[in-house]
């Protein structure tokens, strides 16, 4: 029987390794810069974004080897989001992945470089050997980089973020809270997805099914972090409870109550679960996946 934990202890050993060994580099960096960047990105984390890019390939045929550096990405640019996120002059938070914020742990201008690099060593990476590919490959990587980069900039993650930031105090109609969690989560959760089936040489309809999953576990991912900041315990989850409410965020909860918010969440996890109707065993993984999403408690 597929087993959850062991799926994703596997799988976070291999993005850590390879993490490691992109961050490390010998390099002319600044010592600072990299030991913010490690500060945050080796706190722990769950690697979601990286298992489902890889989890996605895996189940089209590919393997880990095709888009482990592409996984490493995704978590990179991830990790810059949630620095970025904690400053001051977004959520102000002190506390992420059980660790002090990297403004906290060294200082703002450090953190907001810090994030800099994050997001750019991701591009950088995901353009790596370039040169060196024949031309279907090479246009494979480029279709990869534009989705990501569309996903997470202003079409994408940012223009969440800035309607997060600009719904503060006050009350969204539930489709606008709809799209702004769909950018700001669920667009790079989509294109990590997306990247994993497109890498392992997933058919059109098999990239459709799973790009379909993927919108519904964003969504839902980001429906359990608004219950999470209610009914969580904030020494399990390594960063602060009741802040959204403090911050007077418009979250599911807000807007419909917790318990319609939990059963809004459940229906996304069926909507999901449907999407992956045409594939057999192999898609356990991501099946198993999209419950956790909603049943986790970090
Ligand atoms: C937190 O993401 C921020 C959101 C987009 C909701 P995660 O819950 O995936 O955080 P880590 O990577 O495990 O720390
Ligand atoms: C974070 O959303 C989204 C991004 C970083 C893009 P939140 O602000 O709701 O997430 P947490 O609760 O700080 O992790
Ligand atoms: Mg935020
Ligand atoms: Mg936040």
């Amino acid at each position: 029987m597929f087993n959850l934990k062991n799926y994703l202890h596997q799988k976070q050993a291999a993005i850590n390794k390879a993490l490691d060994e992109n961050l490390n580099r010998p390099s002319a960096m600044s010592k600072r810069i990299v030991s913010a960047m490690n500060h945050s990105i080796m706190a722990g984390g769950k690697r979601l974004r990286p298992i489902l890019c890889i989890a996605a390939c895996e189940i089209v045929g590919g393997n880990e080897e095709n888009c482990i550096t592409t996984a490493c990405a995704l978590e990179m640019i991830h990790t810059y989001s949630l620095i970025h996120d904690d400053l001051p002059a977004m959520d102000n938070d002190e506390l992420r992945r059980g660790k002090p914020t990297c403004h906290i742990a060294f200082d703002e201008a450090t953190a907001i470089l810090a994030g800099d690099a994050l997001l750019t060593l991701g591009f950088q990476l995901l353009s790596r050997n370039s040169s060196k590919l024949s031309g279907a490959e090479a246009l494979q990587k480029l279709d990869i980089i534009h989705r990501i980069a569309v996903a997470a900039g202003c079409e994408g993650m940012i223009a969440g973020q800035m309607l997060d930031i600009l719904s503060e105090g006050k009350k969204l109609e539930i489709e606008e809270l709809k799209q702004l969690h769909m950018s700001k989560t669920g667009a790079l959760i989509e294109a990590s997805v997306y990247a994993g089936a497109v890498l392992g040489n997933g058919t059109a309809s098999q990239i459709a099914n799973l790009r379909d999953y993927a919108r519904n576990i964003g969504l839902a991912f980001q429906v359990a972090d608004d219950i999470l900041n209610i009914e969580g315990d904030p020494f399990f989850m390594g960063k602060a409870v009741g802040t959204d409410n403090d911050r007077h965020k418009s979250t599911y909860p807000s807007l419909i109550g917790i318990e319609a918010s939990k059963r809004f969440a459940d229906e996304l996890i069926a909507n999901a679960l449907k999407s992956l109707e045409a594939f057999h065993m192999e898609a356990e993984p991501l099946r198993v996946i999209a419950r956790y999403i909603v049943e986790r408690k970090k």
